[in-house]
């Protein structure tokens, strides 16, 4: 079985872009192949979090993707700090991680532009972190999205680099985990390709029925087919990929033809899809009330996961110091 790896950002509540986009692949791919999800905390800190913030951030992230299928006794999942050993090969992985790789990366040069008042040495090694993530659990398979693609690049850099370093076969370079059709992008309601948190236009997992059908409501249209099998301008066909996600295959067709052949009522449409939506949605939110008021339970599911990653990332940490040359 295959080693996949990934790890969440801390960074707020799922969407619908998050969950089809990513989420839903996980659940699935859990039951493939020895899978290790983590919360990366400790990425997070680049932003520099209140510690209240920090412990909110990482336990909502937990409940929601338990919530939404994510099955801890299929896959380990864990909070990244939770692995100390992590930092350790991030350490010995930094020794010989070159400042000017570094500083090429794209999502380094953004992250200057984005906060030019802390740009700390953990965001230019921030790829090596990920990195160390990757290679504690020797994962062959990487479920990442193109804009990761650099930070996979430098891993097997570093994992080479090591290999030659001390002339052994120790590290495998890991692979993008390879979606074929399963690659969705969730489109936002404003019209733009992208649900995003950031770009204000996404349907949380834990919206109430109430808000999906305002934020459904209100997003944005034309005026209507005017000839027969118009294409569509990209709002229209956001709804419709929405749509295909959520709704029955005979409600999809139906829409489908009332746009091919102008009749379509877009306030039809919109009712239909905010009402499939909440269908969708309400099971996994109920799941995230119920996860809320769980405490001990998520206590236990972050143990266990801790007590699974550190099983595979002690072995792995002491293997490597050998080859390095420490005694034990
Ligand atoms: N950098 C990833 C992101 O921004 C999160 C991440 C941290 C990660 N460590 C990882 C992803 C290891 C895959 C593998 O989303």
């Amino acid at each position: 079985m295959e080693i996949v790896l990934s790890g969440i950002r801390p960074t707020g509540n799922l969407h619908l872009g998050n969950y089809f986009g990513a989420v839903k692949n996980f659940v699935k791919m859990q039951y493939e192949n020895n899978c290790f999800f983590f919360i990366a905390d400790y990425h997070s800190l680049t932003t520099h979090p209140n510690p209240q913030n920090l412990q909110q951030n990482v336990r909502q992230i937990l409940i929601e993707y338990l919530a939404s299928g994510i099955n801890p006794e299929a896959a380990t999942l864990y909070v990244q700090s939770d692995l100390p050993e992590t930092t350790e090969l991030y350490l010995f992985l930094n020794m010989n991680a070159y400042l000017g790789e570094l500083e090429r990366c794209t999502t380094f040069k953004d992250k200057v532009r984005q906060q030019p008042d802390n740009v700390n040495a953990g965001l230019l090694t921030y790829p090596t972190l990920q990195a160390a993530d990757i290679l504690i659990h020797k994962a062959d398979k990487v479920p990442v999205g193109k804009d990761q693609q650099t930070h996979l690049e430098l891993t097997r850099v570093f994992a080479s680099r090591f290999n030659r370093l001390y002339n052994v076969n120790y590290f495998k370079e890991p692979q993008a985990y390879n979606f074929n059709e399963d690659l969705v992008k969730i489109p936002g309601l404003d019209g733009s390709t992208k649900m995003g948190k950031s770009e204000g236009n996404a349907i949380y997992l834990n919206d109430l029925p109430d808000v999906i059908r305002k934020k459904i409501m209100r997003a944005k249209t034309d005026t209507g087919p005017t000839e027969q099998n118009q294409p569509k301008p990209q709002e229209i066909a956001n709804l419709f990929t929405l749509m295909k996600h959520v709704s029955s295959a005979d409600t999809l067709t139906h829409f489908e033809q009332t746009y091919n052949n102008c009749s379509i009522r877009y306030g039809d449409m919109k009712k239909q899809l905010a009402e499939d939506i909440i269908v969708f949605c309400t099971p996994i939110r109920e799941r995230i009330n119920e996860l809320s008021k769980n405490e001990d339970y998520l206590e236990k599911i972050m143990r266990i996961g801790a007590e699974k990653a550190r099983e595979s990332g002690q072995k792995t940490l002491s293997e490597v110091r050998k080859i390095i040359g420490f005694k034990k």
